[in-house]
């Protein structure tokens, strides 16, 4: 559909399903707005996703500015209508089809609220998604996954940085990385690199260990390193944990997997704790669950290791084929330091679907 056609007094809806994403190789810290200090690398999720719909008409007059609603899970959400206001507002010259429209925007998880995924990461990467179909209606340029999943990635890593991954299914790379061929800060990349068959349909499992809601945000997490000790030492540590990955990838090289994931969860906290703000994520459980797990791994040799976003939820990953193994041990070792029992099984995904229009 090209410019005027669009001018109806029927609200044009388009909605997209995107997956979380859980990073291997964590982004921690940012500068000039939303690009990272250190390339990172992801695995987009399969059933912890978010579903987005705007429903969009132009041809108001609100004085170039544009009127929102909002509803997450069919009711107002004033706190997180405000956020994607801001957000809308900082794209007005770069989406100007935004000007002097309605917009009705519904969201749902399929993940509960508090289950500790990066609902964030799901939210701005469907709803980017949603807004770059909507300019790719207007601008008349068409909407071939080329161009829309590169300027999807750009539009929601200025909504949550960790969104522009969830742009793309499979493991996903974002920021300049001399060995990635075109990497860069701006937008996401799926991985080119043929992943040893060992790590296709990887599973997470993540254990719940507490559902409240974050101490600190994210942004002031990354604000913490503004002006960290450690700050080079870690944009030097990611870019070399970025290729010891990659290799462990292509060679289904376990081991060098698990140390690399588990290296980057501890370096997290690690900096957390370390920063001036001296601050901790993390829960006993979470400690307990990272013996046990070593524990079962020494005994046993299991092929099972975790990593940790900026909270206490651990995400176990381990081969889609060890998966009954694993499930006996997290059922008999670790769910009881989950609250509840609550554990989400998840795996590798193919990333976003459309789902309207
Ligand atoms: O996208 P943000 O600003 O919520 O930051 C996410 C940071 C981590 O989840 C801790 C790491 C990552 O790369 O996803």
């Amino acid at each position: 559909m090209k410019g005027n056609e669009a001018f109806t007094e029927d609200p044009i809806e388009v909605a997209w399903r995107s997956p979380s994403n859980i990073a291997l190789i964590k982004y921690w810290g940012k500068h000039n707005g939303q690009l990272p200090i250190n390339p990172s690398l992801s695995m987009t999720l399969s059933n912890s996703f978010s579903e987005t719909s705007i429903k969009y008409r132009p041809g108001r007059y609100f004085g170039g500015d544009f009127h929102l609603v909002f509803l997450f899970e069919g009711e107002p959400n004033i706190a997180f209508e405000a956020r994607i206001k801001k957000y809308l507002h900082s794209l007005l010259e770069e989406l100007a089809f935004l000007k002097d429209s309605e917009i009705i925007i519904e969201s749902q998880n399929s993940f509960p609220h508090s289950a500790g995924i990066a609902s964030s990461a799901s939210f701005f990467s469907s709803l980017a998604l949603s807004l770059a179909t909507l300019e790719g209606m207007f601008s008349g340029k068409g909407r071939a996954t080329k161009i829309l999943l590169p300027r999807a990635s750009h539009l929601a890593r200025l909504g949550s940085g960790s969104a522009c991954r969830s742009v793309y299914g499979g493991f996903v790379s974002w920021g300049k990385l001399l060995s990635i061929k075109r990497s860069n800060d701006y937008t996401a990349m799926p991985l080119s690199l043929k992943h040893h068959p060992l790590f296709s349909g990887l599973r997470d499992t993540i254990l719940i260990i507490d559902e409240k809601h974050k101490s600190v945000s994210s942004s002031a997490g990354h604000e913490t390193m503004q002006n960290h000790p450690f700050r080079f030492a870690r944009i030097q540590q990611a870019k070399n944990n970025m290729n010891r990955m990659l290799l462990a990838l292509e060679t289904g090289d376990w081991k060098l997997f698990s140390s690399v994931a588990e290296n980057e969860a501890l370096t997290l906290h690690a900096l957390m704790m370390s920063s001036e703000k001296g601050f901790s994520l993390l829960h006993q459980n979470t400690l307990l669950a990272i013996e046990k797990i070593h524990k079962f791994r020494q005994e046993t040799g299991a092929r099972i290791c975790f990593t940790i976003d900026a909270g206490p939820n651990v995400h176990l990953l381990y081969p889609a084929e060890d998966e009954n193994i694993m499930q006996n041990f997290i059922s008999e070792e670790l769910v009881q330091l989950t609250c509840r029992d609550y554990k989400i099984d998840d795996m590798m995904g193919q990333g976003p679907i459309q789902i309207f229009n």
